[in-house]
């Protein structure tokens, strides 16, 4: 049966008994004590609570869930998803306990003619609450269930709540034998593979308090009425339907595994470990689907978190798989294929939801590969100093630096056999935050005192600008500042401020740099100036330092800018109209201005755009510019009423304030935006502008980088010798390039696999050489021993599970005690491995302690389960005498 069947059937079961079908709620909890919607009864809580009063008695519905604290579990289990459909009904006050158990047995058990799912009764199995005599009553007079197939579970198991304040109750569930080929007999208590969970019906009658857990919570009191909440797992139910061992194997996830397998090549079945990753990535995916379709966007905080972590989970696991490619947008398809006739709105949603999964992707893509470089470079220095808790700085730089989440960290640590200093993490976040806040709270102190800058604009008006056209004036010093004080007069080495009646210096703003330069005194005395802000309105503040004599207010000065730097900038921003427009031209005008800033020869310009802006679509932008550079356009400056511009089409930057006069660049018939900054007189004087590719700096906006005239010519130019370079050494004509390296690196992979090959067989041959030399201490088979220096600390791991296997397997041996105890040096430190197996455990042999003894002689620590541990150490030289030592506790152990 078909999992949109099974919908269908349940809403017209109960609807047919009098339930009101209401449509799943938005995953986005309209509730503060919850981030995502975990149960169908979420959207039914005040009704419970009698906060409103309900518009109907009965009700029933299919929500959608996500639930993550199992995330771990996903895909190695065949029952926990992180997104399922909880097929609910409802009842406020109306039928209680035996209504609700009568229903749920019609349903599952009624015959698929009438209308229902059909089950074997022979094979549900019930639970109910420890002292719910009533409801164990019910299942067994009216509904007929034998005794020995009703099972009482304690409080962790049979009693429901949301995990948080709120309506609660006992309940009992409803579970079905899937067969012996899934584990031992015994019931719902004893093995919930086999017996799985279907489906819940909850009792609803208490409120909870808080607390911890789900057993540990007082209860304050009882509802307002006597309620039902039930929830059968659609996916669940499906699977059992289907005949299939897993959810993942069920209609709607079937087919985002199989676009997983096309993707990857690898096939479903081939490997326990990729089968894993094909199942988190088919769950992942359509979890990451359904909650960007409900308006969430990747995030470090809260929900935006928890699908930044699932979607990133899914797109590591397909790079496990082995896809090379951005893969995420076919899979989103194929989600939106399955699930969009339920949830129509994905269908019409399809583009925003493929633009965020795709940005995010993208966006991940870029740091997983060096992340991963990093990880597992800190993972094998940590181990090989025998330690088993990877630093939390690591941690911190993967997150901040990499985009890793934390628990993405956590858990790639842990396939590794690594815990993550999470406490280490945690302190430099804090410190990190509070690093942002300081620097908030510094920067707003640097203009909390403006009332001095206003005096000088109270006494003398705001300053004129006249760089546009002058780039030296004749002014009066007006206003100074000394460390920050206003001062009658400032002396060589001073840090000042000066404020001039007039100043051809551009004061930063609209996104150009401001100039530097001097100011020169009548009497001798010269400011080098190194910046130049507004704090107030229309008053530039010239920032620097007295290189010699004496400078007073009141005295005459010559403003004089550095010529050949502001030439630069107005090349950059001039770039930047140009850049606006083409992208406008070929992204149409959502590629708004964001942001910008113009430096000397190089900007950068941000913009919005749902997706990154595809490589084919910037060269066209870039060449179109460099079309206009050619065509030698004036470039003009009108200063003009706000009308005026706009009736003359003139882009203006989203949120900026304008006065009712505006100043007007026009770069011939290209481009016209409101701008106050410096410009070139000619598009020819540009030269060259080279955009330097584009980047995410946030959701929804993307920046893009360009050098522009002599720094452009001059970055081309070290490109040129890069390439000149690589055809010398690869001897071939530059377009060969990608072709002639790329056949380099795939040799190079197969070259290392074939010495991962011979390396592997080389460890074993040295397995069966040692299991022969085994020696007989009272009874244990004991193999100790020092192998060659630079054996990596897996490949010791992997030699001594080796060997171990070995010794069991020797004619008479088979379950003689065995321990294994191997030595090497690797990076100029001693390391070892140790195992036991089972029978030698048996007789206290563990080898968590032998190691501890072996690491205490060589000067170190180790530690890891009785079956398998690690160290380490200091002095290589100690490794006989610490074989020495295992041998010793082997024979008084033993
Ligand atoms: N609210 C109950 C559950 O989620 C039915 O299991």
């Amino acid at each position: 049966m078909e999992s949109a069947e099974i919908r269908r059937r349940w809403l017209r079961f109960y609807e047919e008994r009098g339930h009101t079908v209401v449509p799943s709620a938005s995953l986005i909890a309209d509730d503060p004590t919850l981030l995502l919607v975990p149960a169908g009864m979420v959207p039914f809580k005040p009704y419970f609570l009698g906060e409103v009063k309900p518009p109907f008695k009965r009700a029933t519905s299919v929500q959608k869930c996500v639930r993550t604290p199992d995330i771990e579990e996903v895909g190695k289990t065949t029952r926990h998803g992180t997104f399922f459909q909880m097929c609910g009904n409802f009842s406020f006050g109306d039928y209680f306990k035996e209504g609700a158990i009568k229903y749920a047995w019609e349903l599952l058990t009624g015959s698929v003619a009438d209308g229902c799912y059909g089950l074997d009764p022979d094979k549900l199995w019930i639970t109910v609450y420890l002292d719910d005599d009533e409801a164990e009553q019910i299942w067994r007079e009216v509904i007929g269930v034998p005794a020995e197939r009703i099972q009482r579970l304690g409080k962790a198991d049979n009693y429901w709540s949301m995990g948080v304040p709120g309506p609660c109750g006992p309940c009992s569930e409803i579970n079905y034998d899937r067969g012996p080929e899934f584990g031992v007999e015994g019931g719902p208590a004893v093995n919930d593979e086999r017996y799985v969970e279907i489906w819940n019906l909850v009792f609803m009658q208490y409120e909870r308090g808080a607390g911890t857990g789900k057993d540990d919570f007082p209860i304050l009191g009882d509802l307002p009425s006597k309620n039902i909440d039930t929830g059968l797992g659609l996916e669940r139910l499906a699977m059992i339907l289907q005949g299939v061992q897993n959810m993942f194997e069920t209609d709607t996830l079937r087919v985002v595994m199989d676009k997983a397998t096309e993707l990857s090549g690898v096939r479903y079945g081939a490997e326990k470990g990729s089968d894993v990753s094909l199942r988190v990535v088919a769950d992942h995916i359509r979890t990451s689907v359904m909650l960007i379709g409900d308006g969430v966007t990747p995030g470090n905080e809260g929900r935006g978190y928890v699908l930044r972590r699932i979607m990133r989970r899914a797109i590591r696991n397909m790079r496990l798989l082995g896809a090379s490619e951005l893969v995420v947008g076919a899979l989103v398809d194929v989600v939106i294929g399955t699930m969009g006739e339920q949830y129509p709105e994905l269908i019409s949603d399809r583009k925003r939801v493929e633009t965020v999964a795709l940005a995010e992707e993208v966006a991940f893509l870029k740091t997983l590969k060096t992340g991963t470089n990093i990880l597992d470079t800190a993972v094998s220095d940590t181990k090989s100093s025998g330690g088993e808790v990877l630093a939390g700085d690591k941690a911190f730089l993967l997150h901040d630096t990499w985009g890793f989440p934390i628990d993405l960290t956590l858990e790639m640590a842990a396939e590794q056999g690594l815990s993550v200093d999470q406490d280490g993490f945690r302190r430099l976040m804090k410190e990190q935050r509070e690093r942002a806040k300081a620097d908030a709270r510094s920067k707003k102190q640097g203009h909390a005192d403006l009332s001095a800058y206003r005096e000088v604009a109270d006494r003398s008006g705001t300053t004129v600008f006249t760089g546009y056209t002058d780039t030296s004036d004749e002014s009066t010093v007006v206003g100074l500042l000394v460390d920050g004080l206003p001062a009658p007069a400032a002396h060589e080495g001073d840090e000042v401020e000066v404020v001039l009646d007039r100043t051809p210096f551009y004061a930063e703003g609209g996104g150009q740099l401001a100039d530097t330069g001097r100011i020169r005194i009548d009497t001798g005395a010269v400011i080098e100036i190194r910046d130049v802000q507004q704090p107030v309105a229309g008053v530039s503040v010239h920032k620097g330092v007295v290189q010699v004599g004496e400078v007073v207010l009141g005295a005459t000065a010559l403003a004089q800018i550095d010529v050949a730097r502001r030439r630069a900038i107005a090349r950059a921003h001039s770039a930047t109209h140009l850049t606006h427009q083409a992208l406008r031209d070929a992204l149409g005008p959502t590629a708004a201005q964001a942001g910008s800033e113009n430096s000397p020869g190089r900007f950068r310009f941000d913009f919005g755009s749902p997706a990154a802006v595809p490589g084919a679509v910037l060269t066209d932008v870039e060449q179109k510019i460099n079309e206009v550079l050619s065509r030698e356009l004036d470039v003009t400056a009108e200063v003009m009423s706000m009308d005026d511009a706009r009736k003359q089409g003139a882009i203006a930057e989203f949120g900026e304030k304008y006065g009712d006069r505006v100043r007007v660049v026009t770069i011939g018939d290209f481009s016209k935006e409101l701008c106050g900054g410096t410009h070139v007189r000619n598009t020819a004087q540009l030269g060259l502008v080279k955009l330097l590719g584009e980047s995410s700096i946030g959701s929804g906006v993307r920046r893009v980088e360009a050098l522009v005239g002599v720094d452009a010519y001059n970055f081309l130019a070290r490109e040129h010798t890069v390439v000149a370079q690589l055809t010398d050494l690869v001897k071939g004509r530059p377009e060969e390039l990608p072709e002639k390296i790329s056949g380099m690196l795939a040799k190079l992979k197969e070259a290392e696999k074939e010495i991962e090959r011979f390396r592997g067989e080389k460890v074993l041959q040295a397995a069966a050489g040692l299991a022969d030399g085994a020696q007989d201490v009272r009874g244990v088979a004991v193999v100790t021993g020092q192998v060659p220096d630079g054996t990596g600390a897996d490949d010791l791991r992997k030699l001594v599970l080796d060997v171990r296997g070995r010794l069991g397997q020797l004619p008479g041996q088979g379950s003689r005690p065995a321990v294994v105890a191997l030595f090497t040096v690797a990076n100029g430190r001693p390391l070892t491995v140790i195992a036991t197996n089972e029978t030698a455990r048996e007789r206290g042999l563990k080898a968590g302690d032998l190691v501890r003894a072996a690491a205490k002689t060589l000067g170190g620590g180790g530690g890891g389960k009785p079956d398998v541990a690690q160290g380490g150490g200091q002095d290589p030289a100690a490794i006989d005498e610490a074989i020495a030592a295992v041998g010793r506790l082997v024979a008084e152990q033993a």
